[in-house]
């Protein structure tokens, strides 16, 4: 594994990983060219070599070559990496091969082509690290402005993907809406392109910014997949380009839809990271190298070996009504069912007692809360739970003191309505004092109180994304201007409480993508609390993120959302399919419900090792059929949990044994079936399945197997 180069008559570069090879060159217009990449080949020959300028036809040679970064100049009409206009109002840009730099100081290796359009001196860099283990690229571009004026940026993406050539292209990517987030969708890709985007300042409920493309024919288990992820928090596209000659060119970064950047002489510009792999493994294995990925990678290193906690979420019993009182009955409550974290949500503060007052206003209200928050904090203390709180820092109701003090501190234009959404309004993170003015009221929070968690919230989309008082090349840099000054407060506020445990919510999962995930430690998914429909949702966000960031509540039947009785093992089931929460009114609940309760979250705690950093097999989607089956394995491979869903079972119907994966196959493990012990091989609980006794319309069973020591002989 490495990074080869190859400096005879032409310059590649292979990029090694532990299964694929990425090969790239120099060509002799000194344009860098993709040219591979898959599984590794025997021999060096085998790889294709660039494509020469008298092999063109009567399309332009650069419209031919599959360029590895293309700048929007000379003749070129596919999608561009790089748009730009120079002071003098050019606006053609000619970026060739200049040199190059290998980078091995860190766990990964990392390859730097350096571009320069030498006319004005702006200097591109294109980064590709490698994670090997995980058969990921991860690719970003930093641009230097080293010339004497000034360039405005109009379009820069993180990378463009080429895709080997194949019969058919099928893309899978996930879809949504509020309350039906992440679910996933599969089309095949037609010639031209399909955008898919996010235009609201977040990174959106509609779409998420992760794809798999396949021939068709990929399964969960087999087949060629080429996946990615991009890593931003605002807005974002990523097009899909397939050519008149069929060939599928894949780019994405920032969106370039409103913004603009200024570039000044001696400044720099790093687009957001887009990583990407290939397995031959089917989409099972994309997602297990992304989860993995993202744990030893992606998530913030101080708090990723731990386990996160079970906790409670006070919103959906007692919504803005929170107070002393009635969150101290809460917590005792709670803190019977062995939860480990008490959070309180929206409500506490300022003149908040429903959602047209307050945002803004980060002193404690009296009137809930007499003794400061502190009695309370004290109390959850006491009863051996942590405590955590909700906030919604980018955001302002108009009926509020700071909206009062600073009007000019939300996006807006000059003769033009201010309009809102959920009675809020979004502060203009561009502004360095509005940044300042978040960092410091959680700093205060985070120094005065004994929080140990906090959930970030933003709870609705940007309009009107003016910023009057900024120079005019300048206005619409608010786009990334708005993520750099989140990501700069989340990273600030890390470093200075680094136990501290953040979660990134957004109206649900609004706000879920690799950049976050950087600076949070897990997500609410979605407000969809019904546990059916979140099969669906959680299924698929597995897709593109790990199980330990899904945060699951267990809430109260008939669902709020859509009025549907389950039953609470089968919500217990489904919630502790991730990071296990509680948000159910536990005031209403039976005795036999508490004692249930208590008994899942022991169960849960005994096995939340393997959900929150095993391997996840998705055995039974919900698009195949009635039974849902998913399965954990921890890394050993001596412990697994099979999760078994069923629903609208027809009368006679049979139900097919779930086969299970990923276990060893000469190993034997036992499991418990109603009240008889069973013991199977890997190899037998994979080719013959497991029987699961569930009937009726929403039954749900969880399994678990442990690996024996003894052999059958
Ligand atoms: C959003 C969140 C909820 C809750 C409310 C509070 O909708 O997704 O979980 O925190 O805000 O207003």
């Amino acid at each position: 594994m490495s990074i080869k180069i190859l400096n005879n008559d032409e310059k590649k570069w292979f990029l090694e990983t532990k299964n694929t090879v990425y090969v790239i060159g120099v060509d002799e217009n000194k344009n860098i060219q993709h040219l591979y990449w898959g599984e590794k080949l025997p021999y060096p020959s085998d790889y294709p070599g660039v494509l020469l300028l008298k092999e063109s036809i009567f399309d332009n040679f650069e419209q031919i070559i599959k360029e590895e970064f293309s700048p929007w100049g000379g003749i070129r009409y596919k999608e561009p990496g790089l748009k730009v206009i120079y002071e003098d109002h050019v606006r053609d840009l000619i970026l060739k091969y200049k040199t190059y730099k290998l980078i091995d100081s860190d766990k990964c290796k990392t390859l730097i082509i350096y571009l320069i359009d030498s006319a004005y001196n702006l200097e591109v860099e294109l980064n590709y690290r490698l994670i090997e283990e995980y058969d990921l690229i991860e690719r970003w571009v930093n641009i230097k402005n080293k010339g004497s004026q000034s360039v405005q940026i109009k379009q820069i993406l993180s990378a463009q993907w080429h895709l080997p050539d194949m019969q058919n292209y099928r893309l899978s990517y996930l879809y949504g809406r509020w309350a039906g987030e992440t679910k996933l969708s599969r089309i095949e890709l037609g010639y031209g392109k399909k955008i898919f985007e996010s235009r609201r300042g977040i990174t959106s409920h509609q779409f998420n910014p992760w794809f798999a493309v396949d021939n068709g024919q990929a399964d969960e288990d087999i087949g060629k997949v080429y996946y990615g992820i991009l890593g931003w928090s605002g807005n974002w596209k990523i097009v899909f380009e397939k050519d008149s000659y069929g060939r599928l060119q894949i780019g994405g970064g920032i969106n370039d839809f409103d913004f603009s950047w200024q570039l000044k002489p001696n400044e720099c510009f790093v687009t957001p990271k887009f990583v990407a792999g290939h397995t031959t493994n089917g989409f099972g294995d994309a997602s297990r190298k992304l989860h993995h990925y993202q744990l030893d990678y992606i998530l913030p290193g101080n708090l990723n070996y731990k386990t996160r906690p079970v906790l409670y979420n006070s919103w959906e019993a007692t919504k803005f009504n929170v107070n002393e009182e009635g969150q101290k009955i809460l917590a005792e409550r709670v803190a019977s069912l062995g939860v480990e974290l008490f959070v309180l949500d929206d409500g506490w503060f300022g003149e908040r007692n429903d959602d047209t007052d307050g945002l803004g206003d980060w002193y404690v209200n009296k009137k809930k809360f007499p003794h400061d928050l502190t009695s309370l904090i004290s109390y959850v203390n006491e009863l051996g739970m942590d405590f955590g709180l909700w906030v919604e820092p980018e955001m302002v109701n108009k009926n509020s003191k700071l909206y009062n003090l600073h009007p000019d501190w939300v996006y807006h234009f000059p003769n033009r309505p201010r309009s809102e959404s959920r009675n809020q309004l979004v502060l203009n993170l561009a502004k360095k004092e509005v940044v300042e003015y978040i960092y410091d009221f959680i700093n205060k929070l985070l120094d005065n109180y004994n929080i140990k968690f906090i959930k970030w919230d933003m709870n609705r989309p940007f309009s009107e994304p003016g910023w009057p008082e900024a120079l005019k090349p300048q206005q619409q840099e608010i786009w990334v201007r708005h993520v750099q000054g989140l990501y700069q407060v989340l990273d600030r506020l890390r470093r200075k409480y680094p136990e501290v445990i953040f979660e990134s919510c957004s109206g649900g999962g609004g706000r879920v993508d690799l950049g976050i995930l950087q600076r949070t430690d897990q997500v609410w998914v979605s407000d969809n609390t019904d546990a059916f429909d979140r099969l669906k949702i959680q299924e698929g966000f597995s897709y593109a993120y790990t199980p330990k960031i899904m945060m699951s509540w267990v809430t109260d039947s008939p669902n709020w959302l859509n009025q549907r009785k389950l039953s609470l093992e089968y919500r217990f089931n489904v919630a502790m399919m991730g990071s296990l929460g509680i948000g159910g009114n536990l005031n209403n609940w039976s005795k036999n419900e508490i004692k249930l309760a208590k008994e899942k979250v022991i169960q849960y705690k005994k096995i939340r090792e393997i959900i929150q950093h095993g391997d996840q097999y998705r055995l039974l989607p919900t698009w195949k059929g009635n039974l849902i089956a998913v399965e954990y394995v921890n890394k050993n491979k001596d412990k697994a949990v099979l999760f078994v869903f069923l629903h609208s079972q027809q009368f006679g119907e049979k139900l097919l044994p779930v086969k299970l994966n990923g276990l060893i196959s000469d190993s034997l493990y036992q499991y418990q079936d109603e009240n008889k012990k069973i013991i199977l091989s890997g190899k037998a609980l994979k080719e013959i399945g497991l029987k699961v006794n569930l009937k009726g319309d929403f039954d749900s069973k969880l399994i678990i197997l442990e690996k024996q020591n003894r052999r059958n002989d």
